[in-house]
C-alpha cells in the first residue's frame, strides 16, 4: 500500500536538489504533487518526469517571499486536486554573500529572511485552511542543522533564519495541533545538492574540513531528508507534533 495514497503535497523549491527528490519519492508513494518554485523551466521538467514515470504533478509558479503569489499557487493547487494535505516547505536560499554578522549587508538579511522565513509563514497562512478544511494534515518545515549548533564559518543570517524555522514550527505545532495539522520541523546536516555544491564542496580542501565532522563519514544524499519527510507526510507520524528531527549523520552529537 503507497505510504502517501491520496494525499495532495504541496512542496516548494519544488525544482531542485531536495525538493525534486521529494516530488519523485512522494509521487512514487501515491502523492499527488503541486510542485511549486520560482524556476518556471526547471519546475516544469521535474513535473514532467514525475508524470513521465506515472505520477501525478501539476507545476506552479510562485516565488514563496510573495504573499500573493503564493495565495495564488495555494489556490491552484487546491483546484487542481480538490484539496491539500500536506505543506512541504523546503523552498530556502543560501546566499554566499551571508557572513558573520559584523559583515553581512542589510540586503543580504532582508532576502534571507524574505524567503527563509516569510515564505514558510506565507505557505502556512494560505496553506492550514486549507489542511483543516481536507480534515487534518501535516506541514514539514525544513530548517538546518546550523540552527542548533555555532559553526565558526558563519552564515549568520541563513543560520537565524533557520531558528526562526524552527520556532514558528513549534509555535504552529501547538495552536494548530487540536485542529488535526501537526507541524514538524526537519535539521538536515550538508547534504550534496546544488545549493551547497557550488558554493563551498567546490574547494576540496574546504570539502575535506568538513567531511572530518562528519561521525557517518559522507555528506547527506537527498534522499536521505526526504525518506523523514515521507514519514512526516505519512499517516504514520500522527502522533509527532512540534518536533524538529534532526539527520544530519551525528555532527551536533560530535564533540571531537
Ligand atoms: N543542501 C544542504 O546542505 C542543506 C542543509 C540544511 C538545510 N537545507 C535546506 O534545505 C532546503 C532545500 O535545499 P536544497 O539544497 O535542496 O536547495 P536547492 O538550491 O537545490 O533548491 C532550492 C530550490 O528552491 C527554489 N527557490 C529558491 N528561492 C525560492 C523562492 N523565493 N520561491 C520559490 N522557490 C524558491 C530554487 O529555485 C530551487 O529550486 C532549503 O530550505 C535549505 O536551506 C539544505
Amino acid at each position: 500500500m503507497p505510504r502517501l495514497k491520496d494525499k495532495v503535497c504541496l512542496i516548494t523549491g519544488a525544482a531542485s536538489g531536495m525538493g525534486k527528490a521529494a516530488c519523485h519519492l512522494f509521487a512514487r508513494e501515491g502523492a499527488r504533487i503541486v510542485a511549486a518554485d520560482v524556476s518556471k523551466a526547471d519546475g516544469e521538467e521535474v513535473v514532467a518526469a514525475v508524470k513521465k514515470a506515472g505520477g501525478q504533478a501539476q507545476f506552479v509558479q510562485c516565488d514563496v517571499s510573495k504573499e500573493t503569489e503564493v495565495r495564488r499557487a495555494v489556490a491552484e493547487g487546491a483546484k487542481a486536486f480538490g484539496a491539500i494535505h500536506v505543506l512541504y516547505n523546503n523552498a530556502g536560499i543560501f546566499p554566499s554573500d551571508d557572513h558573520s554578522v559584523v559583515d553581512t549587508e542589510e540586503a543580504v538579511w532582508d532576502k534571507v529572511f524574505a524567503v527563509n522565513v516569510k515564505g514558510v509563514a506565507f505557505v502556512c497562512k494560505h496553506g492550514i485552511p486549507e489542511l483543516i478544511k481536507a480534515g487534518g494534515g501535516s506541514v514539514i518545515n525544513i530548517a538546518s542543522f546550523v540552527a542548533l549548533v555555532g559553526c565558526s564559518v558563519p552564515q549568520d543570517a541563513y543560520t537565524a533564519s533557520k531558528g526562526a524555522v524552527i520556532a514558528l514550527t513549534k509555535s504552529l505545532a501547538v495552536q494548530y495541533g487540536p485542529r488535526g495539522v501537526r507541524s514538524n520541523a526537519i535539521c538536515p546536516g550538508p547534504i550534496e545538492t546544488p545549493l551547497l555544491m557550488e558554493w563551498l564542496l567546490k574547494e576540496p580542501a574546504e570539502k575535506a574540513k568538513r567531511l572530518n565532522r562528519i561521525p557517518m563519514g559522507r555528506f547527506g544524499k537527498p534522499e536521505d531528508i526526504v525518506n523523514l519527510a515521507l514519514y512526516l507526510a505519512s499517516d504514520e507520524s500522527a502522533w509527532t507534533n512540534g518536533a524538529a528531527l534532526v539527520a544530519d549523520g551525528g555532527i551536533t552529537s560530535n564533540y571531537f
